[in-house]
């Protein structure tokens, strides 16, 4: 099998950084692209993986033409982009009653956006070469609502129905177009819950603990395989039973 390239955005984060890892330990040429900070996670990070061979490259996915420069130099010096992962995500929890609307703004640029940015910049090169993997990490509160996050459930709902749309135009290229859906992890993301809120949810988990990133790792390690190439427009919930659902 051809080493497939692979661009995981938000790639240091909770999820997308074992996304890369997992990836990479699976063969895949990984560039791991968000946004740099002050360096030092990006440090750490390329440090822990330092027998992987991940690259880092520095990006906002906010921003439409860095998003173009990034497919393009991924291209010039990795080769055909064949793997998209748009795991880049923030919160900016609070009711709707007191939502700012930069606190709307800001989840929907970074969690919907996004994923138009990304997209579109690499929906050519695979439909001409036929062959592509995209994935796009959406959530159980996309599906199900919650209490405090009008603005990430409606970017994470809005995900899986770009999903189910671009699915269906590029189906006929080789381009399978899925979405994974996380339940509560142990992520920092997560654990800026509230401790007795996050109790209460874990407690409402069936399988009764939080989810570990390897655990969804693994299932976009799937979805992005070779042999994938009859799931497209699926939503895989991964979320301990939380949600279920047909
Ligand atoms: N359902 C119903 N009522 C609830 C509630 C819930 N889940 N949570 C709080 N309330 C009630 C409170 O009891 C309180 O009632 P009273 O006014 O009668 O006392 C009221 O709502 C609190 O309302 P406030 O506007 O004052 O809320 P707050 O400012 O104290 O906190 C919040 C709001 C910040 C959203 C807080 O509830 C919170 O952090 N909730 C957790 C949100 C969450 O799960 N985020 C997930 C982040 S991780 C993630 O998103 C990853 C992923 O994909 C899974």
């Amino acid at each position: 099998m051809q080493t497939r390239v692979a661009v995981v955005t938000g790639g240091i984060g909770g999820l997308g950084s074992a996304i890369c890892q997992t990836l990479a330990r699976a063969g895949r040429r990984v560039i791991a692209a968000d946004l740099p900070g002050d360096g030092s996670r990006v440090e750490a990070f390329l440090r822990e993986t330092a027998d992987t061979g991940i690259v880092f490259e520095p990006l906002d996915v906010t921003d439409f033409d860095a998003c173009a420069a990034l497919v393009r130099k991924v291209e010039a010096e990795h080769g055909a982009l064949d793997i998209l992962v748009n795991a880049a995500g923030i919160t900016r929890d609070g009711t709707l009653r007191k939502m700012e609307r930069s606190q709307w703004d800001a989840v929907l640029s970074v969690n919907l956006d996004g994923v138009f940015n990304m997209c579109r910049n690499v929906v050519d090169g695979m439909t001409a070469r036929g062959f592509g993997r995209i994935v796009n990490i959406s959530s159980v509160n996309g599906q199900t609502g919650q209490f405090g996050q009008t603005n990430y459930a409606a970017a994470k709902a809005g995900m899986h129905g770009f999903t189910m749309a671009l699915a269906r135009e590029v189906a006929r290229k080789g381009v399978t177009v899925n979405s994974v859906s996380p339940g509560y992890c142990e992520t920092a993301m997560v654990m800026a819950v509230p401790e007795e809120i996050r109790a209460k949810i874990v407690e409402s988990v069936p399988v009764g603990r939080l989810g570990k990133p390897s655990e969804i790792a693994r299932t976009v390690e799937f979805l992005t395989h070779d042999e994938a190439g009859f799931i497209t427009g699926a939503n895989i919930p991964v979320n301990g039973g939380l949600f279920m659902s047909f």
